[in-house]
């Protein structure tokens, strides 16, 4: 038994923030943005509009190309930094909101690694006979944890969601994923705050997202670079196998040293990160879904998906769409 993907979606905010609006709120320059990172613009939640709200959007819209009814699913896992509450989690407020009950419903957080965890956990429930339908989404209302006065953050973030649905197949489908985690790394990329040790005083600036960005270009970079071998090895592929690299949207940097590890031209790499900016978990499926709706991935077709975050998490999933 495998699980194939049955469907896309995706939903982003209305509201862009070009890099020339960012212009105006702290000291830097489109010409910049664009070299360092690729980014043009990006996309932010409006007052009000919640991860979930993104969550919903990008779910129906699956569900819709699935061609399936909320109901038939039996499996919701979201991927998300930036839920609505701490409890309930946001599998189970996604589940309210579609009008299903009685699934099993989680969260996961994994940061930038939160929709390739998902979708991994998901592919295992499948594999085994435990879920015949899993949602699985990945979704960001980051631009509320950033600190929009700090240029070496602000200028990289964005919020939207990314969804899939994932059916039991006798074919693949996911062919294999790959997670890791180093803990050791934890004070490169994170958020200061939580419910246990306590929320900082917001006027002490450091209740935002907290990264020493040169340091985790240079572990992303090799990381990345391993992870996508790690993943041809266990298949016995090679690069030229693989019709499509689905990375995770950081940097066009990062995005261009991982292809050239693969010696993959960049015609086969699919970039949204111009127009999406970091969209954390969202990432990935939004890059996928943009592809597949643009007619770019055809079914048949063989996908690399990779991402890599905070903690440091990274992963990787190898699938025949
Ligand atoms: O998604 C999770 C994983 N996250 C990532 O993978 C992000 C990885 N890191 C990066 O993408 C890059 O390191 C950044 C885009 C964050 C920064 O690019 P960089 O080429 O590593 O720049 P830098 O941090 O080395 O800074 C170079 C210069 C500095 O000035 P000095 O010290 O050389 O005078 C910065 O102060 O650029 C300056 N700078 C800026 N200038 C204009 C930093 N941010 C900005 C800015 N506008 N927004």
């Amino acid at each position: 038994m495998y699980s194939r993907i049955a469907g896309t979606g995706r939903f982003l905010p209305e509201k862009v923030l070009t890099n020339k609006d960012l212009e105006k709120m702290v000291e830097t320059s489109d010409e910049w943005i664009r070299e360092r990172t690729g980014i043009q613009e990006r996309h932010i939640a409006s007052d009000g509009e919640t991860t979930l709200d993104l969550c919903e959007k990008a779910a129906r819209n699956a569900i819709e190309m699935a061609g399936i009814e909320p109901a038939d699913i039996d499996m919701i896992i979201v991927g998300t930094t930036t839920p609505d509450l701490v409890f309930p989690n946001m599998g189970v407020l996604l589940q309210d909101r579609l009008g299903i009950h009685g699934c099993m419903a989680m969260g996961i957080e994994a940061a930038c690694t939160g929709f390739i965890y998902a979708l991994s956990i998901a592919d295992k429930f499948i594999k085994t006979g435990n879920a015949k339908r899993a949602l699985v989404v990945g979704a960001e209302t980051l631009s509320r944890i950033i600190d929009w006065s700090d240029r070496t953050t602000c200028v990289l973030f964005g919020d939207g969601a990314g969804a899939v649905i994932l059916e039991a197949s006798e074919e693949p489908g996911v062919i294999s994923t790959h997670l890791h985690a180093d803990g050791k790394y934890k004070d490169l990329l994170y958020f200061p705050s939580g419910v246990s040790r306590g929320f900082a005083d917001l006027k002490s600036g450091t209740d935002f997202v907290q990264m020493k960005g040169n340091e985790v270009f240079k572990v992303a970079v090799t990381t990345l670079g391993r992870i996508v071998e790690e993943t041809l090895e266990a298949n016995d592929m090679s690069a030229d196998e693989i019709d499509w690299l689905i990375p995770h949207q950081a940097n066009i940097r990062i995005i261009e040293g991982t292809a050239r590890k693969l010696k993959m031209p960049m015609e086969r790499v699919i970039v949204t990160i111009h127009e999406h900016g970091n969209t954390s978990a969202a990432s990935v499926p939004m890059a996928l879904d943009v592809a597949v709706r643009e007619g770019r991935v055809q079914r048949g077709q063989t996908l690399l998906l990779e991402a890599f975050g905070g903690g440091f998490t990274w992963g990787s999933a190898l699938i025949r769409f």
